[in-house]
């Protein structure tokens, strides 16, 4: 694929050292961008200044939401090196959700060289400070001016550069999470699984309700009996009972995170059970009234290994353990940051270095 680079004239300042990056506040000098219409296909590819983009106010995006979104960073590596983790993971995850909603795949190899480019032309961008990382948001929108529920037959792909400190304001300490059992996210047959706005502004309303109370995320169960686990807001979810680590089976409704392969992947290296299997909430209760519930964690690529230390579900407060951070939970963030930062072999060829 060319794609044509635009350089800014005007760079912006680069965050100082002690800019907190708090999530999702801060976007570089530059963003990718390419097209799509039904007689071209995706044409056009290109960097740019970071800027608005002018849409029509029919543009399809803004009336039916068909549009996708993925997530994924750069982590600047001791020796000076910019690595990627598991692009490829990303790259057939967007194209799965693009079949889902009707849009146009983009080729894998594309995918990864596009956001290759960008993060070289905003290497600078890239942040070095312990639990840093330059988060890579690319993202796919329908722009045809019609207010008929089908297909758009135009699309723009864009890629934007967000440098990033820890998603939750806890950081690595625990969390507190809600279980909700009125509000669901998703349903099998339904979009849970795509990477798709819906599903996150279908989570908004417990979303509310669970700060309130002063939880960071929301639990979701199954939406048909209300009793299995799924995924909270922003993350898989992991439970570590018996020593067994424990996680809710791909079923078509939960989001099928790199993070959480990652972590199913070192776990099984390190010699643990890991059942992926349906989790009941009352087992979760049972198992922690009865002392063996050891750990609970969420996994993703903003939140990386979040040890949540307390369960709300109705009427029962769980603490987990001590409320503390478990260990193998710590293990994991260790592991993981080691392997994306370089410090660590990556002996499964995760990392892929932007030269
Ligand atoms: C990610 O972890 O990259 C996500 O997409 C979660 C997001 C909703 C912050």
């Amino acid at each position: 694929m060319d794609i044509r680079i635009e350089r800014t004239n005007t760079p912006k300042d680069l965050p100082g050292k002690d800019n907190p990056l708090v999530f999702g506040t801060i976007f570089t000098d530059h963003m990718f961008i390419m097209d799509y219409d039904t007689s071209k296909g995706w044409h056009d590819a290109r960097i740019v200044p970071y800027q608005p983009i002018s849409l029509e106010p029919s543009a399809m995006v803004f009336h039916y939401g068909q549009e996708m979104f993925e997530g994924l960073k750069a982590y600047q590596a001791e020796d000076g090196r910019v690595l990627l983790f598991r692009p490829d993971m990303n790259a057939k995850r967007t194209n799965k959700t693009c079949k889902r909603l009707c849009m146009p795949e983009i080729p894998e190899e594309d995918f990864v060289q596009a956001i290759k480019e960008l993060v070289k032309v905003d290497k600078a961008w890239v942040p070095t400070k312990e639990g840093t990382s330059l988060y890579i948001r690319p993202f796919i929108f329908a722009t045809s001016p019609f207010l008929g529920v089908r297909p758009s037959t135009t699309y723009k792909f864009v890629i934007i550069l967000s440098p990033v400190g820890a998603y939750y304001p806890e950081g690595l300490d625990p969390v507190k999470i809600w279980i909700e059992d009125d509000y669901v996210r998703a349903v099998k047959g339904g979009i849970g699984e795509a990477k798709t706005g819906g599903n996150y502004v279908a989570s908004l309303k417990a979303q509310v309700k669970a700060h309130e109370e002063g939880f960071s995320q929301v639990l979701w169960l199954d939406g048909v009996h209300r009793k299995y686990i799924e995924e909270v807001g922003a993350m898989n979810i992991f439970f570590v009972i018996d020593k067994v680590v424990v996680t809710p089976k791909l079923n078509g409704s939960i989001l099928p995170g790199v993070t959480r392969d990652s972590v199913i992947r070192l776990c099984k290296d390190w010699g643990y059970t890991v059942e992926e299997r349906k989790i009941s909430i009352d087992e979760v209760y049972q198992a922690h009234k009865d002392g063996i519930l050891e750990e609970v964690f969420g996994t993703g690529t903003a939140a990386v290994i979040s040890p949540v230390g307390y369960l709300r579900w109705g009427k029962h407060d769980m603490q987990v353990q001590d409320g503390g951070i478990g260990n193998l939970s710590q293990k994991l963030y260790d592991s993981l940051t080691g392997i994306q930062l370089g410090k660590l072999q990556d002996t499964n060829n995760w990392t892929v270095e932007i030269e």
